[in-house]
C-alpha cells in the first residue's frame, strides 16, 4: 500500500534533522526522468470503452494493433518546447521558466514505488492539471493558490508554437519558494499508516484508538507532514516537531490549519459525489502575498480515492486512484529497483479509465483525452 502522492514502501518515520539541501535546489527535487518508450503487448482483454464502436468493427488481431498505436501514440511521455529554459522534470511533471512564472507541465508519466515506469497512461496529464483546476476553484475562498492560467491563448508568446503539447495539460503558475514540508492529511487508515499502525498502535507517531482495521475512519483527521529524502526519492515522515523545527512554530500552525480545512472541504465535495477522499498531500509555497496552494491538488496522483458505496473496513478499498497499477506491479513480484517495467496495454487502459471516471465523478463533466 501507499501513501498519498507518495510512491510507498519507502517512506518512513525519522527524527534526523531536516537539511538545508532539502529545500534550497529545485533542481534536487528533480531527478531526470528516463522513461523507457513504450513496451506494447500484443493481447487485449475487453476493459476498452473509449474504443468500442472500434472494436465492434475489427477482429481481435487488428484491433489488439489499433490500441497498440492508440497508446503508443498518445501517451506524452516528454515535452519539448525548444529554447524555453526546462528548469527540471519531476516525476511527472516537466518545469519550465517563462517570463518569471513557471509553466507546470503535467506529462502521462506514471511513478509507482518512487520509480517513473516504462509506459504512460495517454491523456493523464490532462486529466491531472483538469481535476487540479476544478479544485483551485472550490478551494479559492480557502486558501490562494499558484494559478496564473491555464488558458494556452494567455500564455506567453514564446509557447504559442507549443500549444498543441500544451493544451489542457499545463498551467502557468507564480513561482513560490516551496515548503521543504508535504502536508498529508489523513481520514482514513490505509498504505503505510495501517501498517504501522499495526506494529505500533499510531500513524506517524501519533497514538490511535485499540481496533482499527485496514480502511478504517480515523476518530480525527490527522496532519502528518513528510519531507524528501537526501536524494529526493523517498518521502519520509516527520513529527509536528520536526515540522515546527523546519518550517518555524507560525508557518507549521498554518501548513496545518490550511491542511485540515482544504480537506475538510474536499472531504465533503468528494462524498457529495459518493467518493470517500481517504488520504491527501499538499505542497504549498510562499510568495509576497503569502502562503499561497501549488503543485497539483487532490488528484488520483497524490490521493487516495474510494467507493463510497463499497467502502468496507478489513481490507483494501476499491479505488479510483493508482493503488489498482501498484497492484499489478506487485502482482509481478518487480523488486523496485531500476529499470521501472512497462505495463502491458490492459492496465494501461484499465489506469486510463480509473483517471477518467475519477475526472467525472469529481467534477460531474466527462473529458476527452
Ligand atoms: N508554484 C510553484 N513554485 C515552485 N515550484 C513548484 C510550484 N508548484 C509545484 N512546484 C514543484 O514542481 C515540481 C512538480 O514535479 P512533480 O509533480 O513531477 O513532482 P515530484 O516532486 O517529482 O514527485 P512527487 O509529486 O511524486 O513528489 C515539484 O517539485 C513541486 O514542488
Ligand atoms: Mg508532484
Amino acid at each position: 500500500m501507499t501513501e498519498p502522492g507518495r510512491d510507498d514502501g519507502h517512506t518512513s518515520f525519522s527524527h534526523r534533522k531536516y537539511s538545508q539541501n532539502d529545500s534550497e535546489n529545485l533542481g534536487a527535487r528533480f531527478r531526470s526522468a528516463r522513461p523507457n518508450a513504450n513496451r506494447l503487448r500484443a493481447h487485449e482483454t475487453g476493459r476498452l470503452g473509449l474504443i468500442d464502436k472500434a472494436r465492434l468493427r475489427l477482429d481481435n488481431r487488428s484491433f489488439s494493433f489499433l490500441m497498440k498505436e492508440r497508446n503508443f501514440l498518445s501517451a506524452l511521455l516528454n515535452t519539448q518546447l525548444g529554447t524555453v529554459p526546462l528548469l527540471g522534470r519531476g516525476k511527472v511533471r516537466d518545469l519550465y521558466a517563462v517570463d518569471g512564472a513557471l509553466l507546470l507541465v503535467a506529462t502521462d508519466r506514471i511513478s509507482a514505488f518512487d520509480h517513473v515506469l516504462g509506459s504512460g497512461i495517454p491523456g493523464k496529464g490532462k486529466i491531472l492539471t483538469q481535476i487540479s483546476l476544478f479544485w483551485f476553484e472550490l478551494l479559492a475562498d480557502i486558501v490562494p493558490n499558484h494559478l496564473i492560467t491555464a488558458d494556452v491563448h494567455e500564455y506567453p508568446a514564446e509557447l504559442k508554437p507549443f500549444a498543441d503539447q500544451l493544451e489542457g495539460r499545463s498551467m502557468l503558475v507564480k513561482k513560490a519558494g516551496m515548503f521543504p514540508v508535504e502536508c498529508v492529511a489523513r481520514g482514513y487508515l490505509a498504505g503505510s499508516g495501517w501498517k504501522e499502525y499495526c506494529s505500533f498502535g499510531t500513524v506517524c507517531g501519533i497514538s490511535l484508538p485499540e481496533g482499527l482495521q485496514d480502511g478504517s475512519r480515523l476518530p480525527e483527521t490527522l496532519f502528518t507532514p513528510a519531507t524528501k529524502s537526501r536524494d529526493g526519492m523517498h518521502d519520509i515522515n516527520i513529527s509536528y516537531e520536526e515540522t515546527e523545527a523546519i518550517v518555524g512554530p507560525e508557518d507549521a500552525a498554518e501548513l496545518r490549519r490550511l491542511t485540515l480545512a482544504i480537506y475538510k472541504r474536499a472531504a465533503g465535495h468528494a462524498e457529495s459525489r459518493g467518493i470517500i477522499l481517504a488520504d491527501t498531500k499538499f505542497e504549498f509555497g510562499r510568495t509576497g502575498q503569502g502562503i499561497i496552494l501549488a503543485d497539483e491538488v487532490l488528484t488520483p496522483d497524490s490521493s487516495r480515492f474510494w467507493e463510497g458505496a463499497a467502502w468496507k473496513p478489513g481490507g483494501p478499498q476499491p479505488s479510483f486512484d493508482k493503488q489498482y497499477v501498484r497492484d499489478y506491479l506487485e502482482s509481478i513480484h518487480w523488486n523496485k529497483q531500476a529499470p521501472a517495467p512497462s505495463l502491458p496495454p490492459e492496465v494501461v487502459e484499465r489506469t486510463q479509465q480509473k483517471y477518467v471516471e475519477a475526472y467525472r465523478r469529481l467534477t460531474g463533466q466527462s473529458i476527452e483525452v
